[in-house]
């Protein structure tokens, strides 16, 4: 079955870096549809390009998310969600393109019990991730790595069975899990047609807003060892200092703006 990974992103200092390393994974990873959704108004040449050139088979959209709904400069970043809006602008490709390749003989098969997964640009990421999460049913779960201010969060596993989540916030959550630690089947997303992000989610609520419209705690799969290894980790980039460009600016002497970093 084909995995299509859904990434937003957006503009910034290290973001064809955060892409690049992230395309480095995906090469290793037969059978994976990327499907790249840009938070800005239209598509921009620096992902065009790179995109043009990973390697990858790839689908290339754009979803600005509102301003009233995006962090502003000094907010803290977990004021508001992120990504929501441009996750359900990969959930809609993904439900307008099904119907037309499944009547299409050649195209049906990459629809078939495929898989999507939500892959931010910062998270890193095992190859053995996306071989556990490839035969998803319903929806898969596994660990996540550095998430949560704790070593890693987890599905507790009795019996095959996920019966609580050991995280250190917020237990009750509907679903206590971070986006990098589900999967879910494409017939699932299609069986569900209204079931997205809540661009409005209270903090921590934006995975729950998506999949209390799914699925039942009794009904997750869980992966990876019944949930004993962390083959993903909530990496996050530190933000380059500009100190000195700023400084050199200001000198006539800034870095050649036609070098795109
Ligand atoms: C955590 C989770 O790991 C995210 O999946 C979740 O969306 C987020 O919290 C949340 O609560 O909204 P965190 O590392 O804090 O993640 O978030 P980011 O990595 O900064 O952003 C998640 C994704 O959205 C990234 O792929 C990023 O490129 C993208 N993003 C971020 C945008 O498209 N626009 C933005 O303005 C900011
Ligand atoms: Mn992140």
């Amino acid at each position: 079955p084909t995995i299509y990974v859904i990434t937003p992103t957006y503009a910034r200092l290290v973001q064809k870096a955060e892409l690049t390393r992230l395309s480095h994974t995906f090469l290793h990873v037969p059978q994976l549809h990327w499907i790249v959704v840009e938070d800005s108004p239209s598509p921009t040449q620096l992902v065009r390009n790179f995109l043009a050139v990973c390697g990858l088979t790839y689908t290339h959209l754009h979803m600005l998310t509102p301003k009233d709904r995006k962090l502003q400069e000094g907010d803290p970043h977990w004021l508001k969600p992120r990504g929501a809006e441009q996750r359900n602008e990969g959930l809609r490709w993904l439900r307008e393109k099904a119907p037309a390749a499944a009547a299409d003989g050649g195209n049906a098969l990459a629809f078939e019990n495929a898989v999507v997964y939500f892959a931010d640009d910062d998270n890193t990421y095992s190859l053995q991730l996306f071989e556990e999460m490839r035969y998803t049913k319903k929806v898969s779960v596994w660990p996540v790595g550095l998430v949560g201010a704790m070593k890693f969060e987890r599905p507790v596993v009795e019996n095959g069975k996920v019966v609580r989540f050991h995280t250190g916030w917020r237990p009750n959550r509907p679903f206590p899990i971070d986006m990098a630690g589900f999967a879910v089947s494409l017939n699932l997303v299609l069986a569900n047609p209204d079931a997205c992000f809540d661009g409005n989610a209270e903090m921590g609520f934006l995975e729950s807003s998506f999949l209390q419209n799914l699925v039942t705690m009794e009904e997750l799969e869980p992966k990876a060892d019944m949930c004993t290894k962390v083959l993903v980790w909530h990496t996050r980039t530190e933000k380059p200092k500009m100190k000195r460009e700023e400084a050199l600016i200001k000198q006539g002497l800034g870095s050649d703006p036609n070098v795109e970093v």
